[in-house]
Order: C-alpha cells, then structure tokens, then sequence
C-alpha cells in the first residue's frame, strides 16, 4: 500500500523495549482505552505528570467512532503534546481486541505501533493460524502483537461471551513458540465491563486465579502476560452516578491489592477501560445535576477530565507501579 505510514513517523514506539523493563522491574504498563480528546488529552497529561509509560488502546468501535485519520493525528498529538510538557514519554498506540487480519493489517499500515489479534474465542488451531498470519505481517513492521488464550466472560467489541474458560498453562508455551507473538493475554477471573462478579448479600469479591498465573510464568518464564478487564470499579464513581440519577446496581470490579499482586509478577499490561468511562459519566452527572443550565460541553467534560487525570495518576503511582518509569 503506498500511502501506508509507519508508527516511527509518528513518534510511537512499539510495545517491546517497555515489556522487558515492566517485565524485569515488577511494574505494569497502563493500557488506557480512548475514544475522544478529552480522555486522551488525561491521559496524555496524569501519564507526564507521573512519568509513566503508556500504551494508549483503541477498540474496533472506539476507531468506528473516532475516524482512523483522526486517531493517527491525535496519537501524533499525544506525543507532541508530552513533550511539551516536558515529558518523552515512550507512547504506544494499540489496537484492543482486533478481530481480524484485515482490521489488524488496516491498524498497522495508518501508524498503529501494536495490535491485539483476539482468536481466543476460536479452536487452538485457528486461533493459532490466525495469530500467526497477523504476527508476520506485524513484525515485517517492526510492530508488536498481543495475543489471547482462554475466554473473559463480559461484553467484548462485538463478541459476547457468557461465561469464561481459565487459560490452560499447558496450552502457553506451544502457542508463544508457534505464533511468535510477543505479549500473551490471560484468562484468570477477570471480565471486561462494570460487573465483573454477581455477589449474593455478604459475599465479597473471589479472588483472581493466581495460580493459573503463576503456572502459566512458570512455562514461558519472563513472557509478558496482559491481564485485561482489570478495572477496580471504584465504587466512589457507581454512589455518585446512582445518586445523580444513573443506575448501576451490582456494578463490581477487581479489587486494587490484587491489580497491585499481578503487576508485581509477569503481568506487564493492564487494561483500563470502565473505570474512565465511569469517572466520566459520575463527574458530567454530577455537574450537570448541580448546574441544569449549563449547556456549554468545555464545563461539564472539563470537570470530566480533571476526574480521570486523577483516577489516573492514582492507578499509576498507587496501582500498576509504572510512575516514575518514563
Ligand atoms: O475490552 C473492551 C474495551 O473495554 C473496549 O470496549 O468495544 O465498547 O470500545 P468497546
Ligand atoms: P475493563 O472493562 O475492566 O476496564 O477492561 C478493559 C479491557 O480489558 C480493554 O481491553
Ligand atoms: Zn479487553
């Protein structure tokens, strides 16, 4: 494709130097999702003020929505923008969840510097194909693939599933050896979206599958492994939203401690996507109830992004451990 353009262009940088660091030095690399400005422009801005590495990760949806020409732009924003703020922040541009080689393909060649191919809802076999496929054409641009073994229970782009299947640990090290990929997303307890678990009255959140963890690290010892659907949930945003008229009874997340437990092991990407959606809509709630005749979005999504600049730079320093890595 002639007017293919390279993530290097752009001031990207793909995802491989950040895992072995993450890797070796018992942090985790926040993947935020995007879809608009405002929740770049804080990511851009807690990611600067913390000194944290980032890999910034659009869905086949949120690139729907954002316009492929825009997202390169403003992915060349992002960078330009840390710099400004006197941070060279290593800054990852990723596809979440691409469900083809087509789309990854399409990612790659309009500055994508790292793409996820999800076959895990497939047989081993073509789950293993298909990775494979997307690895080749990935690596002969220097970008990064993530692939995924077991299946989260959740709402994916456009793939539902209903209940999930734990990673088999023996499956890990065939899969790494015959695909290539260079990141592998696991399947320990986590699911994407608000409700993560269905807790009777009393009971509290199980805990993650650690050692399902701990024998996969065993097979492909310092492998980064991705822990995907590892919001925490926090409960501050679901009071505030149920109390400015939303409804979200039941929502529950992944308790900090033990995002904090699997960043410190061979887990060295997180993926962060509900929590932002829900400091956004607790904060434009919020504002929007206590001020019904404000119409101007600059106050109500400003207010929203002050939020997730702090929700931010808590996960960061508080959480994944990645400030003060960039
Ligand atoms: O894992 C899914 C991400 O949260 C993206 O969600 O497909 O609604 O953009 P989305
Ligand atoms: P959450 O829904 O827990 O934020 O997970 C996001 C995710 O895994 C994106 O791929
Ligand atoms: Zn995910």
């Amino acid at each position: 494709m002639s007017d293919a353009v390279s993530y290097k262009d752009l001031g990207l940088v793909n995802s491989k130097e950040l895992f072995r660091k993450a890797v070796d030095g018992g942090y985790a690399i926040p993947a935020y999702n995007f879809n608009n400005l405002e929740q770049l422009q804080a990511i851009v801005t807690a990611c600067a003020e913390t000194r944290s590495p980032v890999i910034i990760q659009v869905s086949k949806g949120a690139r729907n929505y954002a316009n492929e020409t825009m997202l390169r732009f403003m992915a060349m924003g992002a960078v330009a923008m840390a710099k400004e703020m006197g941070a060279d922040l290593p800054i990852v541009l990723h596809l979440d969840h691409g469900d083809s080689f087509e789309l990854c393909k399409s990612c790659i060649d309009s500055g994508f510097s790292s793409v996820m191919i999800d076959g895990s809802h497939l047989p081993y076999d073509e789950n293993v194909a298909l990775t494979k496929k997307v690895v080749e054409y990935a690596h002969a641009h220097d970008v990064t693939v993530e692939g995924e073994l077991g299946v989260l229970a959740g709402i994916e782009d456009e793939v539902v599933a209903e209940h999930s299947t734990y990673t088999q640990p023996d499956e890990v090290e065939d899969f790494v050896k015959k695909t290539g990929v260079d990141s592998l997303a696991i399947s320990i307890g986590t699911s994407h979206g608000a409700y993560k678990f269905k807790l009777k009255e009393g009971e509290s959140v199980p805990p993650l599958r650690f050692d399902i963890l701990e024998e996969c690290e065993k097979r492909i010892p310092g492998f980064p492994i991705v822990l995907h659907g590892a919001s925490s949930v926090v409960p501050e945003y679901v009071d505030l939203i149920n109390m400015y008229g939303g409804k979200m009874d039941g929502a529950v997340g992944v308790p900090e401690e033990q995002l904090r437990k699997a960043a410190a092991s061979a887990v060295c990407k997180i993926n962060i996507d509900s929590d932002g959606r829900l400091a956004v809509t607790a904060k434009v709630r919020e504002y929007l109830a206590n001020d019904p005749a404000e119409f101007d979005p600059r106050k109500y999504l400003g207010a929203a992004r002050q939020e997730l600049i702090k929700l931010i730079k808590h996960k960061n320093e508080a959480v994944l451990g990645s400030a003060g890595k960039a």
